[in-house]
């Protein structure tokens, strides 16, 4: 047990898959896994363990941004022996070649604070998920006919910029392809807890494009991510 996380000691799996909506999660875990079981409520930060073809899975969520999964990653590392955390969540493009719905994998990803070196890291905010995951990832989705794209994540800590920010100078600068909020977190605990982390996203909006997803269209997307996800879990 935890501050956030009431599961007892070998309720959490050793392979997690991390949504940021505790809903997501719940959907998730009961649309995949047999025999889900809820192993965490506290704050309504649901977590689900069950089994995903004969293998002993989690599926929780980690909330918005990166003190949120900060803080539930180093707890699933530290305190509950998890080896390898894939986030599914949902990215804005930058990047004019990718279309809603996409399915993406972070290669590296920037912060926009220091959450890296004040927990111990060096002085840089580029993190790179685990590379045998990352690896990995790649490979099943070859095996499995998915057309994944890669690139860099602009991981920001501030939804709502002024409007006198330059998303788009900003990403051009820095070679980043999409936006989203919390892979810094998990990479850069991964890394310091010698653990493993990946992230896949799917293109939810775009800065380069008026297409807006339906909420139909959106979950298609995010249950293709998620089969990738639970199709690499499985290796
Ligand atoms: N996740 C999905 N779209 C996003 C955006 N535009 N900014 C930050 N995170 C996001």
């Amino acid at each position: 047990m935890t501050p956030h996380i009431e599961a007892k000691k070998g309720e959490i799996a050793k392979v997690c898959i991390l949504a940021g909506d505790p809903l997501r999660a719940k959907r998730i875990a009961e649309t995949y896994l047999e025999n889900p079981k809820l192993v965490n409520s506290v704050r309504n930060m649901l977590f689900y363990t069950g089994e995903y073809q004969g293998m002993t899975l989690t599926v929780g969520s980690h909330g918005m941004g990166v003190p949120s999964m900060g803080i539930y990653s180093y707890e699933l590392y530290k305190f509950y022996d998890v080896d390898y955390i894939i986030r599914v969540g949902s990215a804005g493009a930058y990047n004019k070649d990718l279309k809603l719905f996409d399915i993406f994998q972070v290669e590296e990803t920037h912060g926009e604070n220091d959450f890296f070196k004040e927990s111990g890291g060096a002085n840089t905010r580029d993190v790179r998920p685990s590379k045998d995951l990352y690896e990995l990832i790649n490979q099943v989705a070859i095996d499995n006919k998915v057309d994944l794209k890669h690139g860099k994540a602009h991981c920001s800590d501030i939804f709502y910029n002024p409007e006198s920010f330059d998303a788009l100078k900003f990403a051009k600068d820095r070679n980043l392809d999409v936006v989203e909020m919390e892979t810094y977190a998990l990479f850069s605990n991964a890394i310091l807890l010698n653990k493993k982390a990946a992230c896949l996203l799917t293109i939810s909006d775009s800065f380069t494009s008026d297409e807006i997803a339906t909420p139909q269209q959106r979950q298609n997307g995010f249950d293709n991510m998620c089969e990738l996800a639970l199709k690499t879990a499985l290796k």
